[in-house]
Order: C-alpha cells, then structure tokens, then sequence
C-alpha cells in the first residue's frame, strides 16, 4: 500500500495560488508516497493541468449525490473527474456541521463519486463532547458503517479520521488516542467491506504540521494524513509529504 499525504485547501485560494503547486512539484517531484491537493472547485481544471504527468493527484472538496439536475450551486462527481479530479473529499465535519450532511448522504455521494470512477476520501470524526462522554469509538463505528459503500474497494476508498476538535486548533490527540482510533478503523473496516480493508489507506486529520507528522506517521495503521492549513503552502506541505516518505 502505497501511503497518501493529501492536502485539502477548504475555501481558501485564487489563482495566484497555484504557485504553490508549482513549488511543491519543483521541491517533491517523485516522492515515495502518493501526493494529493484538493483545492476550491474553481482551481481544479488549472491544478489539475500542472499535474498532469506528475506525482500530483487532484480531488474535489464535495460533490452532489446525483449524476446531474436541477441542483444550483452543486457539483456533480462526473464533472469534477471532467476537470481532473481522481479523488474526492466526502463527509468533512465542515460539510456535517454547516450543511447538514448526514451518514445516509455522505453514503449517497461516495457511491456517486465511485461510480464516476473517483476515489472517494470518507471522513469521520468525533466531537470534543463526544470524546468527554466516552462516545469515540462508538461514534466512529457508526459513521463508517453508515457513510462507507460495503461493495467499496482498497482502490475506490480512503478513510480520514479525524476528531472534530482538533481541526484547524492546533490541538492533536496524543499518540495512544491516534493508535486506538486506528486499530478500531481497521478492524471495523473489515468487519464492513472484508478483506478490502486491510489495502485501504486510512489517513489522521486534523492540526498535522510538519513538526508532529513524523510521530504521528510511526502510528500503526496510519497510513498517512488529510492536511487543512499546513497544506496551503508548499513548504509546509511538502515538509510533510517527506514526512510520510520517510515513515
Ligand atoms: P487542519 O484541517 O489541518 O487545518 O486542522 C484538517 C482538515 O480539516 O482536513
């Protein structure tokens, strides 16, 4: 298994941006894991022609459901592949607290994304209070069981654990927290889609910089990081894909 330093950009960055491909592709041309951005919808199509034949993959931030319709302001899976999209980020806390998204539609979208040839990036979390009461581990198992398609393959998925209070504070669980999660996914993966699980990448969120990335990459089952802020620019982001090549 190939592990994956993947780089979600949120709503930040115009086309000025796109420098920091340029830096990252300059300084980490042929790194030994894979390298994932996904930027605003709005840089796809130009991101993804500066990665065109490198070690640079590109994904959406979310689609919709459906293949097409009456739906203003959505994107469907088929048009962010159209722009050169191969992965998608589906089920961010973002997207569950401001829109609403629950297991049933983060389901929908990942069987739309799949099906559109997309790699669908599912994302779960607990929050602080859910941590507080004890919940994690529960909570866990019932997003993957309710938002991971059970026909998935190791090719087609990629879970992102990651705890909703430690997104963009600056705050990690500590090591122990990390390994317990991640043995739970893998477990509970396979109890979901079978012998899949064991190939399928599952990625630590949240506050990932460069200066703990090498910790957290030594965690078993961690197979590399979803990166908000640190992902932004060049310097920290390819920091941490060296980081995970290294691991
Ligand atoms: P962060 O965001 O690295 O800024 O904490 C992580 C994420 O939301 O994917």
């Amino acid at each position: 298994m190939k592990k994956l330093a993947a780089g979600n950009w949120k709503m930040n960055g115009t086309r000025a941006a796109v420098a920091e491909v340029q830096a990252l592709l300059a300084a980490h041309p042929a790194p030994a894991c894979e390298m994932l951005l996904c930027p605003p919808a709005t840089l796809l199509a130009e991101m993804a022609g500066l990665a065109a034949g490198s070690a640079l993959a590109v994904g959406g931030q979310d689609c919709h459901a459906n293949a097409a319709g009456a739906h203003t302001g959505d994107i469907s899976a088929a048009m962010l592949a159209d722009a050169g999209a191969s992965h998608v980020i589906l089920g961010h806390s973002e997207r569950r607290a401001d829109h609403g998204e629950t297991d049933a539609l983060v389901l929908a979208k990942a069987r739309a994304a799949i099906a559109a040839g997309l790699v669908a990036v599912v994302c779960l979390g607990e929050t602080e209070a859910q941590r507080d009461a004890g919940e994690t581990l529960a909570v866990i198992a019932a997003q993957l069981d309710g938002s991971v398609p059970k026909d998935a393959t190791a090719g087609q998925l990629v879970i992102a654990y990651e705890p909703v209070w430690a997104i963009g504070t600056g705050r990690t669980p500590t090591i122990a927290q990390i390994a317990e999660v991640h043995s739970f996914l893998r477990a509970r993966l396979s109890a979901h889609i079978g012998a899949e699980a064991a190939n399928t990448r599952l990625l630590y969120g949240g506050s990932v910089k460069p200066s703990n990335a090498a910790e957290i990459f030594a965690v078993p089952h961690v197979d590399g990081a979803l990166v908000g802020g640190a992902s932004l620019k060049a310097v920290d982001f390819g920091a941490i894909v060296a980081a995970l090549a290294a691991a």
